[in-house]
């Protein structure tokens, strides 16, 4: 594997990779064993969106794997005063083992990817966050021991974390529900896709694709960079909520997932989200095992 810039580029077998060596990791941490893979390599993080778990998760992955980071605000570098990408990347190649990138267009994600000469890692984009769903397939797997035959419902806009979450569960063999509004449905390639698999299903109604549902995932209503359509979007996704009623529907011991921050009463209730804070706090810190299983992957 040589980048990790979305997931419709992995196979199933290495999506399985990633999650046992992750396992692996999170085992050998718990024990104190030691695993500096990538003693001496160094990780530009370049982030153009603001971040917790990504950076923090990244940032000690490294260090844990024996290597470094750095964090590059694209408003302290020249990419965010002009500098292209084809340049960035040809520069950063010199310096840097790998380069993890959270930014808008994919495209500048695929570009870092096609000029420079070292491993990228998409830290998320306006199109997909596959760090995020391999995070979120390890916590599904370790609390309910397989894929086979589980259905994952996603509420509400269909985002970043909508598409990922597609690809990700169906290529491991879940079947995916999404509840949206019309006007906020998956990227279309991604649906034409996954409607082949006869796993998928989109829908506008939230009770009827929760129905069965092993893990509910949320996400919140307006994304990073959508913050001027915040008013719309309230009217637009209310009713799009994880709340007792769409509990009811789903199958005993059903999982509640989100990739946080959380806006409680939006597109969750806070009682929904307490009740299940033990997987969502899970699932937050899968992402420091689930990179250094990807940085790995792409930097050993
Ligand atoms: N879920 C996630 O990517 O969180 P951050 O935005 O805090 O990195
Ligand atoms: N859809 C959200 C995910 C945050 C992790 C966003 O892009 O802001």
């Amino acid at each position: 594997m040589k980048n990790l810039l979305k997931l419709s580029d992995l196979s199933k077998e290495e999506i399985i990779g990633i999650l046992d060596l992750a396992d692996d990791l999170k085992e050998k941490r718990k024990q104190g064993i030691e695993h500096k893979y990538l003693a001496g390599k160094k990780l530009g993080m370049i982030f153009s969106k603001s971040s917790t778990r990504t950076r923090v998760s990244f940032e000690v992955g490294m260090y844990e794997l024996g290597g470094t980071a750095l964090f590059l605000s694209s408003n302290d570098i020249q990419l965010g005063r002009g500098e292209p990408i084809c340049d960035t990347a040809r520069v950063l190649s010199r310096y840097l083992d790998g380069i993890m990138i959270r930014t808008f267009a994919q495209s500048d994600v695929e570009d870092l990817a096609k000029f420079g000469s070292i491993p990228i890692i998409n830290g998320l984009t306006d199109y997909c966050h596959p760090c995020q769903v391999l995070a979120d397939l390890q916590t599904i797997r370790e609390m309910k021991g397989s894929f086979e035959g589980k259905k994952l419902c996603f509420v509400g806009d269909g985002n970043n974390m909508a598409n990922s979450l597609i690809v990700g569960c169906l290529k491991v063999g879940m079947s995916v529900s999404i509840a949206c509004p019309d006007k906020y449905k998956p990227d279309a390639e991604i649906m034409a896709w996954a409607e082949k698999t006869g796993r998928f299903e989109c829908i506008t109604d939230v009770v009827e694709a929760a129905k069965g549902a092993d893990v509910v995932y949320t996400d919140v209503w307006a994304s990073m960079g959508q913050e001027s359509e915040k008013a719309q979007r309230e009217k637009d996704f209310a009713g799009y909520q994880v709340n007792d009623e769409v509990m009811a529907v789903t199958n005993e011991g059903c999982m509640v997932l989100h990739c946080l921050p959380a806006h409680r009463e939006e597109e969750i209730t806070a009682k929904v989200f307490e009740e299940h804070a033990n997987e969502i706090f899970e699932e937050a810190e899968n992402r420091l095992h689930a990179q250094k299983a990807v940085m790995v992957k792409v930097m050993l």
